[in-house]
This record gives C-alpha cells, structure tokens and sequence, in this order.
C-alpha cells in the first residue's frame, strides 16, 4: 500500500477524507451502563473529538464539546443541574441541544446567552449503546440490522479499548485464517460450559468442538463477495482428517459491515456485531452487540464474565502493552498459541497492538488469505474518494430495510461438502422461523456465488503489484 493510501484511509480526525466519510455513519459513542451512575456524565473522545455526554434531569441526553464556550473549561468536571450541564469556572448552563441557558456572571439583561452555542451532537440510545452522529445535516436512521431490530432482551452490549488504530482491529476481524492459530487451544473444553464464550462451542448440529476444527484444518478456503452492507466472507474447512472421509465441509460466515464493524457467529444462535470506533488515530474501541435469535441473553454472566479482563471506567484490558500482556511462556508451549490465556478478545488485542499504533501497511506483505482485508481496503479509499468528491459512497445502507441487509446472518456449522450455498440458506431459514422476534423478517435466502446473488467471488489481489488501483 502507498504511504499516502495508508495515510488516507486511517485518519479520520475533524476535516481528514476518511473522517468526512466515516461521519456519514452513526458511531457508537458510550454504553448505557456507563450513564448508571449517580452523575450520569461521561468524558467520550470519539474521531478525535473530545466531547462529554451527558443525562440531564428529565432523563434527556446531550454530547456537547467537553471544552466551556466562554474560555475552555472542562465540562466533564461540571455541575449536572438545571435541566444541562454548568460549567464550574463562571457558571454558564449548556442544554442537551448545546444551547446557553444561563450565563449568571453577567449584567441582569444581558442577551449574550441568547447568541452562544456549543457544539452538540444528535444522539440516540439503542440496545444498550449510545449512538452519535457526528456529520453534517440531518442524521439519518440506524441501520435495519439485527443488532438494532432486536428487542432489548435479545441483546447485550459490551466494550473495550485497543492501543492502536482502529483499520488494525476491524482487519483481525476480517481475516478467517488467523482463528487457527492465533486462537488455537491445545485441548478442547467442554462445549456445554461454553455460553457467552467465542470458539467454545460445538459447531452448529454437531459435536465437534470449534476448537478442535480450528486446530486441525489450517489452510480454510476463503471467499469474498461484496454486499450493500459490505462483504460476506465464507471459510470453508473440508473435514476429511481422524477418519472423517471429506463428505462434510466445515463453514463459517461471517460479515463485514460499513464502516468499521463485523457480524460474527457467537453460537448457533447468539451473533456478535462488533464495531471499531475510533477514539483518535492512535487508539480505539470495540462495541459488541450480542444478538440472540431464540432467547433473551443471561446478561448478568456475560458482562460478569467481561469485567474480569477489564479495569473501569475506561475498559482498559488488565493483559496490556505495560505489563507485557502477562504472557506465560509455559503457557504457550503446552495450551494455548499465545501463552496469553483463554480469552480470544486479549489474543486479538495482542495481534493488533503489537503492529504499532498506527500500522505501516507500506511494508507488508500480503497472502490469499488477506483477500478480504484487500476488498475492504479497495471500498474504503473508493468511497473516502467520492465523498471527498462530493458524492455518496454505495454501502451508506443507513436506512434501508432491505432484504440484503437483514441480519447480516453469520453462520457455523457443518454440511455436505460442495453445497455450502443451499445448506447455508437453509440453516439461517430454520433459525429465523424458530425466532420470537426475527421469523417475520425477510431473510437473505437467494444465493449466488458467496451466497450473494448478483456478486462475483472478488478475485484474489494479494500477489499483483497495485492491489489498490480504483475500480
Ligand atoms: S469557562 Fe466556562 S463559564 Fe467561564
Ligand atoms: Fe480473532
């Protein structure tokens, strides 16, 4: 990748291209459980942006600019009354909407409160997340994904920070081969202990442990095809090792999504979509939405189950770049790829941060399994481009509600070996009728190659000398 490519497509502060562009998109700003305190009020430094959220006594929320309109004081630290948020140093009131609702150091019939403003920003409050729009104009609606669709009970959401820009922690995310090794155990749970857990499990209608055939098929045939949404990437691991005879083919489908998220199978029925946001060029945070088809979600295990890998308020990771991420040699020569313990979240965060904060993509080099890291990369820059050309890019699916972008539906699960497409679509068929809340959607039933119809597998670009020449 050019230097300037690179440049281009990882910076996203105030007036950058890709921060123009990723500003057309809703942005995952806070947890609600962030604003469960006694003085719901929340520093976020969101694209660069410092900025405070904030709940004000009717229950109203407001991301206003954390710097005071008068001269600069730190609103995080200010007095929460009086319908906003007050700053400490003379007293001027913001309201939700950025407004100036008192400046009590000035002259009684003073009007100057009437012209000042602070920057605010629209936000919405969705399956336990704090959405922001950061853009210009009218924001518009969420996207008709399940992770939005799905009543409260089905969903759970959870977050944690990554030292490093954000293009690095959405790639892992898009890189199917990594699981085998970055992720591998030595030995395999027992997948009835798994829930809430990635990789735990059993493949969908079977007994093998997904642990088991991460391990032992390495080498996943990988295809990619472009959606409105972003990609769908299928990996396929042909089971024909331990005296199983390859009549049955191991399938995992996973999505990419605009503009920094991933929808990923958690379970047969739980999906995990996972954003990237970028707190600035040099560090981000992921949010996962968990999304059950079947059940409401034991919400208390799973978050109880996170907060172990965390310290609060900030949901840094304990394993981090200071301590060496408590890396246990022994470890990682008898149970685990890593030497950095059963939690695929740390094992990704390590594989991220350790390509710097902000990655030379001028100096690597790229394989087949990359192909769909390579797509991305080529939809990004394109859109980055025509918007900075004053255009829309194609994947703004903000308020669409069709048939495609329904789910996206990830799937793993195990079936006849050359007929991926039709047990793809049937499988995701019988989970959706057998769902409280989703059966009476439409789902992404027609396939073409990749499962998408009317998209052509994209061609493998790893080994050409421009993988990036626009399209
Ligand atoms: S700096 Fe905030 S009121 Fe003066
Ligand atoms: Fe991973």
């Amino acid at each position: 990748m050019r230097a300037e490519d690179n440049r281009k497509i990882t910076e996203t502060g105030p007036g950058t291209p890709a921060g123009d562009w990723m500003r057309l998109y809703w942005q995952p700003a806070a947890l609600t459980e962030e604003l469960e305190t006694e003085r719901p009020v929340v520093p976020v430094r969101l694209l660069g942006e410092d900025l405070v959220l904030f709940r004000n006594d009717a229950g109203e929320l407001g991301l206003i600019d954390r710097r005071c309109a008068h001269r600069g004081a730190d609103l995080a630290l200010g007095r929460l009354e009086d319908g906003g948020l007050r700053c400490y140093f003379h007293g001027w009131l913001f309201g939700t909407a950025g407004n100036c609702l008192d400046t009590p150091a000035e002259p009684e019939d003073s009007q100057l409160r009437a012209k000042v403003r602070i920057r605010s920003y629209p936000v919405v409050e969705r399956n336990g997340i704090v959405w922001a729009y950061l853009g210009d104009g009218e924001p518009p609606e969420l996207p008709a994904l399940d992770c939005f669709t799905a009543p409260d009970a089905y969903t759970f959401a959870f977050k944690g920070y990554l030292d490093c820009n954000w293009l690095q922690a959405l790639e892992v995310g898009i890189d199917p081969a990594h699981a085998s090794y970055l992720h591998r155990f030595e030995e395999d749970d027992n997948t009835g202990d798994s829930y809430g857990k990635q990789f735990r499990g059993a493949s969908l209608g079977t007994d093998l442990p997904m642990t088991k055939i991460l391990r032992e098929y390495g080498r996943p045939e990988i295809l990619n095809a472009r959606t409105e949404y972003g990609q769908r990437i299928v990996a396929l691991r042909k089971l024909d090792k331990d005296g199983l005879d390859g009549s049955s083919t191991h399938v995992r489908i996973t999505h990419q999504v605009f503009p920094h998220g991933i929808t990923i199978p958690m379970s047969a029925t739980i999906a995990i979509t996972q954003w990237h946001v970028p707190i600035d060029d040099f560090s981000c945070y992921w949010y996962a939405m968990f999304t059950s088809l079947d059940a409401p979600v034991d919400r208390a295990t799973m978050r109880a189950q996170r907060l172990d890998g965390i310290t609060l308020p900030d949901y840094k990771p304990v394993r981090n770049r200071a301590n060496n991420y408590l890396f246990d040699f022994h470890e990682q020569r008898t149970q685990t790829y890593t030497g950095l313990g059963k939690d695929i979240n740390v094992h990704d965060q390590m594989a991220v941060e350790g390509q710097g904060r902000i990655y030379d993509r001028s100096r690597e080099r790229l394989s087949r399994s990359d192909r769909a890291i390579i797509t991305f990369r080529r939809m990004a820059l394109k859109a980055i481009d025509t918007v900075a050309a004053g255009g829309h890019p194609d994947t703004l699916l903000m308020d669409t509600a069709d048939v495609e972008s329904r789910g996206p539906i990830p799937l793993d699960g195990i079936g006849p070996t050359g007929e991926w497409e039709t047990y793809w679509a049937e499988s995701i068929a019988d989970l959706r009728k057998a769902s409280p809340w989703a059966s009476d959607l439409r789902a992404a039933l027609a396939t073409g190659p990749a499962g998408v119809p009317g998209s052509p597998v994209e061609p493998d670009r790893s080994q050409l000398p421009d993988a990036y020449g626009r399209d």
